[in-house]
Protein backbone atom coordinates (compact mmCIF):
# COMPACT_ATOMS: atom_id res chain seq x y z
CA UNK A 1 0.00 0.00 0.00
CA UNK A 2 1.54 4.03 -0.90
CA UNK A 3 2.24 5.95 1.75
CA UNK A 4 2.54 9.42 1.83
CA UNK A 5 4.81 10.86 3.73
CA UNK A 6 5.03 14.84 4.62
CA UNK A 7 7.08 16.96 6.51
CA UNK A 8 4.79 19.42 8.47
CA UNK A 9 1.84 18.03 6.78
CA UNK A 10 -1.74 19.09 6.94
CA UNK A 11 -3.78 16.92 9.28
CA UNK A 12 -7.25 17.12 11.53
CA UNK A 13 -6.50 17.33 15.40
CA UNK A 14 -9.67 14.27 15.22
CA UNK A 15 -7.11 12.10 13.36
CA UNK A 16 -4.01 12.65 15.61
CA UNK A 17 -6.61 12.05 18.82
CA UNK A 18 -7.52 8.94 17.54
CA UNK A 19 -3.70 7.99 16.59
CA UNK A 20 -2.52 9.27 20.17
CA UNK A 21 -5.49 7.33 21.71
CA UNK A 22 -4.81 4.28 19.63
CA UNK A 23 -1.10 3.82 20.20
CA UNK A 24 -0.84 4.97 23.89
CA UNK A 25 -3.82 2.98 24.96
CA UNK A 26 -5.90 5.90 26.86
CA UNK A 27 -9.49 7.36 26.05
CA UNK A 28 -9.97 9.78 23.37
CA UNK A 29 -9.05 13.19 24.50
CA UNK A 30 -9.79 16.50 22.06
CA UNK A 31 -6.26 18.16 22.02
CA UNK A 32 -5.80 20.61 19.43
CA UNK A 33 -3.00 19.49 18.52
CA UNK A 34 -2.39 21.97 15.38
CA UNK A 35 -2.38 25.09 17.83
CA UNK A 36 0.24 23.30 19.79
CA UNK A 37 2.52 22.48 17.40
CA UNK A 38 1.98 26.22 15.92
CA UNK A 39 3.21 27.04 19.13
CA UNK A 40 6.25 24.81 20.22
CA UNK A 41 7.25 22.26 17.06
CA UNK A 42 9.93 22.48 14.82
CA UNK A 43 7.74 20.24 13.12
CA UNK A 44 6.09 17.14 12.58
CA UNK A 45 5.99 13.81 9.80
CA UNK A 46 2.83 12.64 9.14
CA UNK A 47 2.17 9.42 7.03
CA UNK A 48 -1.10 8.89 4.90
CA UNK A 49 -3.03 5.82 3.49
CA UNK A 50 -6.30 5.22 1.97
CA UNK A 51 -8.06 5.46 5.17
CA UNK A 52 -5.99 8.44 6.18
CA UNK A 53 -3.48 9.46 9.35
CA UNK A 54 -1.92 6.16 9.68
CA UNK A 55 1.59 7.62 11.49
CA UNK A 56 2.84 10.67 13.18
CA UNK A 57 6.11 12.10 14.92
CA UNK A 58 6.52 15.35 16.76
CA UNK A 59 9.69 17.11 16.96
CA UNK A 60 10.00 19.85 19.13
CA UNK A 61 12.94 22.27 19.74
CA UNK A 62 14.88 24.48 21.66
CA UNK A 63 15.20 27.26 19.29
CA UNK A 64 18.89 26.24 18.75
CA UNK A 65 20.51 22.59 17.97
CA UNK A 66 18.38 20.38 20.10
CA UNK A 67 15.49 18.97 18.80
CA UNK A 68 13.32 16.34 20.31
CA UNK A 69 11.40 13.28 19.64
CA UNK A 70 7.49 13.08 20.65
CA UNK A 71 4.67 11.35 20.13
CA UNK A 72 6.27 8.55 17.34
CA UNK A 73 3.02 6.84 16.29
CA UNK A 74 1.62 4.53 13.49
CA UNK A 75 -1.88 3.03 13.50
CA UNK A 76 -2.02 -0.57 14.53
CA UNK A 77 -3.15 -1.75 11.16
CA UNK A 78 -0.34 -0.62 9.77
CA UNK A 79 2.18 -1.32 12.23
CA UNK A 80 5.94 -3.49 11.05
CA UNK A 81 5.51 -1.79 7.70
CA UNK A 82 8.38 0.68 7.94
CA UNK A 83 6.13 3.30 8.71
CA UNK A 84 7.47 4.20 12.50
CA UNK A 85 11.51 3.91 10.91
CA UNK A 86 10.84 5.94 7.68
CA UNK A 87 8.57 8.86 10.17
CA UNK A 88 12.00 8.92 12.33
CA UNK A 89 14.43 9.21 9.20
CA UNK A 90 12.55 12.24 7.48
CA UNK A 91 12.67 13.96 11.56
CA UNK A 92 16.22 13.32 10.99
CA UNK A 93 16.45 14.83 8.05
CA UNK A 94 14.42 17.89 8.77
CA UNK A 95 16.21 18.96 12.07
CA UNK A 96 19.53 18.24 10.18
CA UNK A 97 18.37 20.80 7.56
CA UNK A 98 17.03 23.08 10.36
CA UNK A 99 20.60 23.14 11.39
CA UNK A 100 19.86 20.93 14.28
CA UNK A 101 22.93 19.41 16.16
CA UNK A 102 21.58 16.53 18.43
CA UNK A 103 18.19 14.56 18.16
CA UNK A 104 17.13 13.03 21.38
CA UNK A 105 14.73 10.46 22.26
CA UNK A 106 13.45 8.59 25.46
CA UNK A 107 11.48 5.20 24.97
CA UNK A 108 10.32 2.16 27.41
CA UNK A 109 13.09 -0.66 27.07
CA UNK A 110 11.25 -2.87 24.74
CA UNK A 111 11.29 -0.07 21.72
CA UNK A 112 14.98 -0.56 22.08
CA UNK A 113 15.11 -2.51 18.50
CA UNK A 114 13.51 0.06 16.80
CA UNK A 115 15.21 3.32 18.13
CA UNK A 116 18.60 1.83 18.35
CA UNK A 117 18.60 -1.15 15.45
CA UNK A 118 15.80 0.41 12.83
CA UNK A 119 16.65 4.52 13.58
CA UNK A 120 20.23 4.40 14.53
CA UNK A 121 19.80 6.34 17.55
CA UNK A 122 23.10 5.05 20.19
CA UNK A 123 22.56 5.03 23.73
CA UNK A 124 23.24 7.70 26.13
CA UNK A 125 22.80 8.53 30.22
CA UNK A 126 19.85 10.70 30.23
CA UNK A 127 17.35 12.01 33.25
CA UNK A 128 13.88 11.76 33.24
CA UNK A 129 11.36 13.06 36.79
CA UNK A 130 8.08 12.72 36.79
CA UNK A 131 6.25 15.87 37.65
CA UNK A 132 2.97 14.91 38.40
C1 LIG B 1 6.89 2.16 18.02
C2 LIG B 1 6.11 2.27 16.69
C3 LIG B 1 6.03 3.75 16.31
C4 LIG B 1 6.87 1.50 15.62
O1 LIG B 1 6.25 1.73 14.37
P1 LIG B 1 6.32 0.65 13.18
O2 LIG B 1 5.92 1.33 11.94
O3 LIG B 1 5.57 -0.57 13.57
O4 LIG B 1 7.88 0.31 13.17
P2 LIG B 1 8.75 -0.21 11.92
O5 LIG B 1 7.91 -1.11 11.07
O6 LIG B 1 9.39 0.94 11.25
O7 LIG B 1 9.83 -1.09 12.70
C5 LIG B 1 11.16 -1.20 12.25
C6 LIG B 1 11.88 -2.17 13.18
O8 LIG B 1 11.87 -1.67 14.54
C7 LIG B 1 11.67 -2.76 15.46
N1 LIG B 1 10.37 -2.62 16.12
C8 LIG B 1 9.28 -1.93 15.69
N2 LIG B 1 8.28 -1.99 16.60
C9 LIG B 1 8.75 -2.72 17.63
C10 LIG B 1 8.19 -3.12 18.87
N3 LIG B 1 6.93 -2.79 19.24
N4 LIG B 1 8.94 -3.88 19.70
C11 LIG B 1 10.21 -4.23 19.35
N5 LIG B 1 10.80 -3.87 18.17
C12 LIG B 1 10.08 -3.12 17.33
C13 LIG B 1 11.71 -4.03 14.63
O9 LIG B 1 13.06 -4.45 14.55
C14 LIG B 1 11.24 -3.54 13.27
O10 LIG B 1 11.70 -4.32 12.20
P3 LIG B 1 10.92 -5.71 11.82
O11 LIG B 1 9.45 -5.38 11.72
O12 LIG B 1 11.56 -6.07 10.51
O13 LIG B 1 11.21 -6.67 12.93
C15 LIG B 1 4.69 1.67 16.82
O14 LIG B 1 4.80 0.36 17.33
C16 LIG B 1 3.74 2.46 17.72
O15 LIG B 1 3.06 3.38 17.27
N6 LIG B 1 3.67 2.06 19.02
C17 LIG B 1 2.74 2.68 19.97
C18 LIG B 1 3.15 4.06 20.37
C19 LIG B 1 4.54 4.09 20.97
O16 LIG B 1 4.88 3.36 21.89
N7 LIG B 1 5.38 4.99 20.41
C20 LIG B 1 6.75 5.20 20.84
C21 LIG B 1 6.79 6.24 21.89
S1 LIG B 1 8.49 6.49 22.46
Amino acid sequence: MAIEYEWRGAFEDEEANQLHAEGFDHKYVNDDWNEILARLSLGWVTARDRQGLVGFVNVIWDGRVHAFIEDTLVANRARRQGIGKRLIAIAVQESRAAGCEWLHVDFADHLGSFYFDACGFRPTDAGLMQLR
